[in-house]
């Protein structure tokens, strides 16, 4: 036992000692309406530019970061205990993931790819233009591990190569990847997606009149992801769940609701770029009100294959909390989010099209 314990009691976790060592801006908000405009600092570790994003939503779970790679630069490279998941919010560029020096898997990427360099393989990312920065934006597990292990020599300096998270043939970031059946969503078991905002979507009616998603899983992680669209003149049904799910939105405009059970809602404008994380057990919900349809993209824990450590069993996000689920169905809502919606749409000059029937639902979701 280490002596002085007591002093420890109420001092910041390791991770929060980690990220205010950085010396770079730290976000702590529900919602950043644009991740291309968050204001960067020089960041030596990566030898780059970033900020990092400690949403309050998070609640620790996961995190991200926004980085940003001057033009025909690239940054530090780097070998990372945590996972991460990374989205190119702007500009092209290139990927190294590799564990021995002589087999490098490398690949391109562009603004809407989605890609994770495996849990502890060395990665190094490269800006393909001479003219523009690249941005990119990535969440990872790094609380979880920071605040368990308490030791930055080991999350980042271990040599320990994963076996089975990083397969060496060259062709493994190429973007293919197997679709199959998962508990809810149909799923894209992939390492690389060139672009998510033109990724396949499927049916998910429970969740709303035309919702569609997609499961994304990616370099046998535990973090995981996926899209959910929903057209023209629509919302979801609220619902809740645990905390760290990034929602960033790829396409569209609209707003999120958010509560605590009982309490006031709290709204959140937003547009391609804007990410949002409603906290552990907040009920929250999407609603389109622009002319196009609505794509976001969301990160965070709950992998298919890999589930994490707590709350095993399934949260019923697509139940009625009048079943013991977690949503809440159309017809159990407050009147007054359906009023609020509908003035809304009659600001853009559009209409509410909650009455879809299922034959006029979007024929180009799967
Ligand atoms: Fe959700």
């Amino acid at each position: 036992m280490k002596k002085d314990n007591a002093a420890k009691i109420g001092a910041k976790s390791a991770y929060h000692q980690w990220i205010e060592s950085q010396g770079i801006p730290i976000l702590r908000e529900f919602h950043i309406e644009d991740l291309r405009k968050v204001e960067l600092a020089p960041w030596a570790w990566k030898d780059a530019r970033g900020a990092y994003l400690n949403l309050i939503g998070t609640g620790d779970v996961n995190d991200g970061y926004v980085l940003e790679i001057a033009p025909g630069k690239k940054v530090a490279s780097q070998r990372l205990l945590f996972e991460e998941i990374i989205f190119v919010l702007d500009g092209s560029g290139s990927t190294s993931v590799w564990n021995e020096e002589n087999k490098k898997v490398t690949f391109e990427w562009q603004a809407g790819s989605l890609f994770s360099p495996p849990a502890n393989t060395w990665r190094q990312h490269f800006n393909a233009s001479g003219q523009k920065p690249a941005r990119l934006l990535s969440v990872t597990t790094a609380p979880v591990l920071f605040n368990l292990f308490r030791d930055t020599d080991f999350i980042l300096n271990n040599t320990f190569s994963f076996k089975t998270r990083f397969d060496e043939n060259p062709e493994s970031f190429s973007g293919s990847g197997e679709s199959y059946r998962g508990r809810r969503m149909q799923v894209w078991d992939t390492n690389f997606v060139p672009d998510v905002r033109t990724l396949p979507v499927h049916r998910w009616d429970e969740r709303g009149p035309g919702a569609a998603s997609v499961s994304i899983e990616l370099s046998e992680n535990c973090l995981t992801s996926h899209i959910s669209e929903f057209p023209v003149g629509s919302y979801k049904k609220a619902h809740r769940h645990g905390p760290g799910a990034h929602v960033i939105i790829i396409g569209g405009q609209g707003y999120s609701l958010m509560w605590p059970e009982g309490e006031d809602i709290k709204r959140f404008d937003w547009k391609d770029g804007s990410v949002v994380v409603p906290p552990e057990r907040w009920f929250h919900q999407h609603f389109n009100t622009g002319a196009s349809p609505a794509r976001y993209l969301a990160i965070r824990w709950g992998s298919q294959k890999y589930p994490r450590p707590w709350q095993m069993k399934s949260y019923g996000v697509d139940e009625s909390v009048k079943k013991g689920g977690a949503q809440i169905e159309f017809e159990d809502e407050d009147l007054k989010i359906r009023q609020m919606f509908e003035a809304e749409l009659a600001k853009h000059g559009l209409k509410s099209r909650m009455d879809y029937t299922k034959k006029e639902r979007r024929a180009d979701f799967v």
